[in-house]
């Protein structure tokens, strides 16, 4: 259609959003559908963080706020980022957003011109490519093996920059991999990134609370303080809080570049809701028990998902260390017929013929960046996996 930008023209629809709502209409129309697309912790937000939002309607806080964050907001996200991260951001330092999503998305608009660009691992989380591809930039993809636990080597990330590099997102733990970089690993690629002052890095902390057994998160300006100038650590309280319809992301930086991403906020949504601002200071400020509560029955989902799926003909499932996420290869399964007669020629046929023949729900490797493999969002009670898991196997094991 003319009347639309050709920049639009640059851009898909979020895959997962399209899987989710196809899941809804079939379930609308009565089929047993078990949805395992949605990126959303399945529990509910905490008593204490709902009762915070009451008490700010009844004290009036209904209005315009200052455009990134109250201040009250923003001291809690520089106590929180020296606590758990021990980085020490002043609140000028510190921009909050609608959501992760938006804070990520005026960072790039803010900073990006025609032609730059900026460096993305595969498997990536499907909104990094079009966020820069809608900002004007262009995404250069790198990928991380399933051999090498979806991560992506120093080596792989010298080879990437150019001096036309603009950004390096980093995303520990990763959607759609789970994959999460130890500090040794994260210290590889800060030493390459040490070597290249032009470029910046954007790390999306969204799953730091989400890894499991010993593993300890870290973040890039907290391994390599030298980088401290030249990067956005971006995080919220979407999946560490179970708030995702809260829409509250943050982040801390140089402040030239938090003024940028405000004045971009400014003349687009203005400031985040006022309610869920006051709600995500209780978050940070608050009982921190939920976090653990969910970190144990994600990592009790995630041992049981890894274990169904290896037990799957022609399915191999590497153990991801975070996230609710696992990210199975199907190369095992390229090249056989379904029991309902679809040819599995790549991921997508396969996701499409496992919701129409078993009922269940997952996202296409594709749609990531790196195939053949498929997402399992594990963020649902452990009798719809299990039941699940059952299903993908029945379906295996009906290929030939
Ligand atoms: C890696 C990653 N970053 C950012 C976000 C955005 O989170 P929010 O809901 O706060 O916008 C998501 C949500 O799925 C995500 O998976």
């Amino acid at each position: 259609m003319a009347f639309l930008s050709d920049t639009l023209a640059r851009v898909k629809p979020s895959p997962t959003i399209a899987v989710t709502n196809k899941a809804r209409e079939l379930k609308e129309a009565g089929r047993d559908v078990i949805g395992l697309g949605a990126g959303e912790p399945d529990f509910d937000t905490p008593e204490n963080i709902k009762q915070a939002a009451i008490a700010a309607i009844a004290a009036g806080e209904t209005k315009y706020t200052a455009v990134d964050g109250i201040p009250a907001l923003k001291k809690a996200i520089c106590a929180k980022f020296e606590r758990e991260n021990g980085l020490r951001y002043t609140p000028a330092q510190i921009t909050v957003g609608s959501g992760g999503k938006q804070v990520l998305y005026n960072a790039l608009v803010a900073t990006l011109n025609p032609g730059d660009e900026v460096i993305i691992p595969a498997p990536y989380w499907v909104s990094y490519p079009d966020m820069v591809l809608l900002a004007g930039g262009t995404p250069v993809f790198v990928e991380g093996k399933m051999e090498a636990g979806y991560k992506i080597s120093a080596a792989d990330l010298e080879a990437a920059i150019t001096p036309k590099t603009k950004w390096f997102i980093f995303n520990s733990p990763s959607n759609p991999s789970g994959a999460a970089y130890t500090r040794d690993e994260l210290k590889a690629l800060t030493d390459v990134l040490m070597r290249h002052p032009h470029v910046w890095v954007m790390s999306d902390d969204m799953y730091e609370h989400l890894v499991f057994g010993d593993f300890t998160f870290t973040t890039p300006a907290q391994v390599e303080p030298g980088l401290y100038d030249r990067t956005l650590t971006c995080n919220g309280v979407s999946k560490a809080y179970a708030m995702t319809g809260w829409r509250i992301g943050y982040a801390g930086g140089p402040v030239e570049l938090i003024k940028a991403i405000g004045k971009v906020q400014s003349q687009s949504t203005s400031n985040p809701c006022s309610i869920s601002q006051h709600a995500a200071v209780e978050a940070l400020n608050g009982p921190q028990e939920y976090i653990a509560q969910s970190r144990v029955a994600f990592e009790r989902r995630r041992d049981l998902v890894v274990a169904a799926l290896n037990a799957c003909p022609g399915i191999t499932c590497p153990t991801p260390e975070g996230a609710f996420y696992v990210y199975p290869s199907i190369a095992g399964l390229i090249g056989k017929t379904s029991k309902g007669g679809v040819a599995i020629t790549d991921d997508e046929a396969f996701a499409s013929a496992l919701l129409e023949e078993t009922g269940v729900a997952v996202v296409f490797g594709a749609a990531f960046g790196l195939s053949p493999a498929f997402r399992i969002s594990y963020a649902t009670s452990d009798a719809a996996l299990s039941e699940a898991c059952a299903r993908i196997k029945a379906f295996c094991e009906g290929l030939h």
